[in-house]
């Protein structure tokens, strides 16, 4: 019996010094401690042993499990304090990961650098909701019910009364509402048409309006900032023109045109802004005394200036998201 017992516990030894995982502690597991183990098989034997012996083997073989169990558990802790410390493994030598910073969208960039244009010339910044009473975009703006201007336009109509404004001009209405002359402000914002996508004219874009009304405000006025505000932007050589035309808010009217010289292609005038002094019925529809008061009013297209100045051929660029481009800026 006692050479059995030497035995088990030897090769028991010689076994466990080669585990190293989980696996092979496992194995050992099976093979000693189980049920059919062999130091079960142990005790079977013990049971047929005569009386008188029975003691000292009893002693014996106790021990003997014991100890093994006892060098079983501790290789069993270290084994699996080596795996959650490998799981703690930080590899310093990994590249790190980079936190980038974001940056300020192109648009909202150039909003920013034509507001502090103008705030430099004393002009306050305003702003008005994007959904708007026919009313402001409208009617008080001088456009009559069924007058051919709103063809002009086309709208994304709500119902009846309101619609997704078309321009910040509706704002114009709502600070000579609210305010007394002199009025200087501008209004960025989101303005919406509904016109065919492309290259050139997407169904959401941001102007900033101008609206300056005092006593004798001039068109000479008008120019003079509107040139300063062009040489502000794209450099004091930068070549322009005023050009008249029409809106129905403003007498007169002009729109402004910016040369346009891409690197080895032709040339041509861009339009960047309309422009013109405030209508005297305008001024009537908001209570301002049009013969006491005169007023100039502008509206630029952002993504117009940004594409200039940036050399973007195409608008739909601006609203993709697409980081590629988005970092450049
Ligand atoms: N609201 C006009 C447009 O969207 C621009 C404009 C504003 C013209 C103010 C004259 C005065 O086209």
């Amino acid at each position: 019996m006692e050479q059995k017992i030497s035995e088990v516990a030897g090769s028991f030894k010689a076994e466990l010094n080669n585990v190293k995982d989980e696996t092979g502690l496992e194995a050992i597991r099976i093979k000693y401690f189980s049920r059919n183990g062999l130091f079960s098989k142990l005790f079977e034997d013990f049971k047929n042993l005569p009386k008188d012996q029975k003691p000292k083997y009893g002693k014996l073989l106790n021990k003997t499990k014991a100890e093994a169990q006892k060098e079983f558990d501790l290789l069993k802790n270290k084994i699996n304090s080596r795996k959650k410390q490998s799981q703690k493994f930080v590899d310093l030598s990994l590249p790190g990961r980079k936190k980038t910073v974001g940056s300020q969208h192109l648009i909202s960039q150039t909003i920013k650098k034509i507001s502090s244009v103008f705030k430099g010339l004393g002009f306050s910044v305003y702003t008005g909701p994007e959904i708007e009473s026919d009313e402001n975009n409208f009617e008080a703006l001088n456009f009559p019910p069924d007058h051919p201007a709103r063809d002009m336009q086309d709208t994304f109509f709500i119902n009846d009364n309101f619609l997704l404004r078309t321009h910040t001009s509706p704002v114009q209405i709502r600070l000579m509402r609210e305010t007394n002359p002199p009025i200087r402000a501008i209004i960025p914002g989101k303005v919406y048409r509904n016109e065919a996508i492309s290259a050139k004219s997407y169904c959401l874009f941001h102007q900033i309006e101008g609206l300056y009304v005092d006593t004798n405000v001039t068109f000479a006025e008008l120019k003079s900032t509107l040139v300063y505000f062009a040489k502000n932007i794209y450099g004091n050589d930068v070549k322009y023109r005023f050009r008249s035309s029409f809106f129905p808010f403003t007498e007169p009217s002009a729109e402004v045109d910016v040369w346009w010289q891409p690197p080895g292609k032709e040339g041509k005038w861009l339009e960047i802004l309309g422009c013109g002094m405030v209508d005297p019925n305008v001024l009537q529809n908001v209570g301002i005394d049009p013969e006491k008061y005169t007023g100039y009013a502008f509206g630029m297209g952002v993504e117009r200036i940004a594409m200039l100045k940036y050399g973007l051929s195409d608008i739909r660029i601006l609203f993709d998201n697409d980081k590629r481009f988005l970092t450049q800026f």
